[in-house]
């Protein structure tokens, strides 16, 4: 636990000495963190397809979850009552939870962004217009009682051509920082996680991030991307915009989970990491491996009587064959829930090792193993 005056202790353990990879422990008021981290996404305050005890046998230390649909359902008031999310759902691990704009801007093309916030039709009554302030983003994680908890940002599409637009965006998102600190009712047990914006435009990113690390917060968070740009787009920012960022806090990068992303990104100096990528693809038949993704659907494994993975300890690949996740794939929750087990031990296993790489100065090797796996070399 924290020492009940600081809600985040960051502890760098052990740095790479070819990249800017590092190893942390951030202490957090709900436990330990070991960095880098993934956190798996349970939107509405359930990873869907597991409880919280099989998370915690997995190893995941902190999970995410989305301020919007908490707030709507069952609504800042009962999570109040109940003492947090952490006490309605049984989860004892750490919890961040996303501002919400940015999924009202992703799920729903109708949301209108002005200066006091964001404005959407309702989910659940489509006449109604909502709109998430950045005061009314944070009062509802004060109710959800996450660990960390992030600012509503503006967030622009990250293949928008508009210079004019993102660069509002920048300036916007700063001062709905201000106004989150501002409202903010438990800077003693909560960490507001201020967000980069910028897009691909290197000065709007600088611009962006030193009036960001000129607030007095705990760590940062890096936003904006994911967003269908190119590969090399995207790590020219993170490249260019994680060492604008204190070396002494948490990196926090939004909305990336792809194994080849993470070790890119691990590499550039980030320490946490969340996407929906993993639990989503295993809802859809999809288990994760090493070089890529089995879609169990596929007839070529009806009578593949191998586990998913022969080196996975997970209980999914300790009991049961493809061919047996093949026939049931399509009947959903069972399915589901295997899947999901095995995608969330491969993200932790991969986590893990990137850890242990980083404190065994063999880092880079890591990364050339990893990468000629992933695409094989022909001579
Ligand atoms: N998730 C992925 N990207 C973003 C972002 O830019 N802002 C927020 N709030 N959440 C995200
Ligand atoms: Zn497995």
């Amino acid at each position: 636990m924290s020492d009940g005056t600081n809600p985040l202790v960051f502890k760098i353990i052990s740095e790479c000495k070819t990249t800017r990879a590092r190893v942390a422990k951030m202490t957090l008021p709900h436990g330990e963190v070991d960095t880098p981290v993934f956190m798996p996404v349970g939107t509405q305050g359930t990873l869907k397809g597991l409880l919280p005890e099989q998370l915690e046998n997995l190893g995941v230390q902190i999970m995410l979850s989305n301020t919007y649909h908490l707030g709507t359902h069952p609504g800042p008031e009962i999570l109040e009552k109940a003492g947090g999310l952490h006490k309605f759902m049984g989860w004892k691990g750490c919890l961040l939870t996303d501002s919400g704009g940015f999924q009202m801007v992703s799920l729903l093309k109708l949301a209108e962004i002005t200066e006091d916030g964001v404005k959407f039709q309702s989910l659940s009554d489509q006449k109604s217009e909502v709109m998430l302030t950045p005061e009314h983003s944070i009062e509802i994680q004060n109710a959800i009682g996450a660990d960390i908890i992030m600012q509503l940002d503006d967030v622009v599409k990250t293949t928008s051509p508009n210079k004019e637009r993102i660069e509002q965006s920048v300036h916007r998102t700063t001062r709905w920082l201000d106004r989150c600190l501002k409202a903010h009712g438990k800077p003693d047990i909560q960490n507001i996680f201020p967000i980069v914006q910028g897009t691909l435009f290197q000065d709007l990113r600088k611009i962006s991030a030193e009036d960001l690390v000129q607030r007095n917060v705990r760590g940062y968070a890096i936003g904006g991307l994911s967003g269908g740009e190119s590969k090399l787009d995207f790590s020219k920012v993170v490249n260019y915009t994680a060492p604008l960022l204190p070396k002494e806090k948490p990196r926090y990068l939004m909305g990336v989970g792809f194994a080849i992303d993470i070790i890119v990104c691990c590499a550039m100096g980030i320490d946490m990491f969340d996407c929906v990528f993993p639990t989503r693809t295993a809802r859809f038949g999809c288990a994760l491996i090493k070089t890529g993704q089995l879609n169990l659907k596929q007839k070529q494994y009806k009578k593949d009587y191998n586990p998913i993975d022969k080196d996975c300890s997970c209980s999914t690949c300790k009991t049961y064959t493809r061919a047996y996740l093949h026939g049931i794939v399509t009947m959903h929750t069972v399915a589901c829930h295997l899947l999901t087990v095995h995608n969330i031990a491969f993200q932790q296993h991969l986590m893990k090792s990137i850890r242990e790489s980083i404190k065994e100065q063999r880092f880079p090797e890591f990364v050339k193993n990893f990468v000629n796996e992933l695409y094989p070399q022909r001579d």
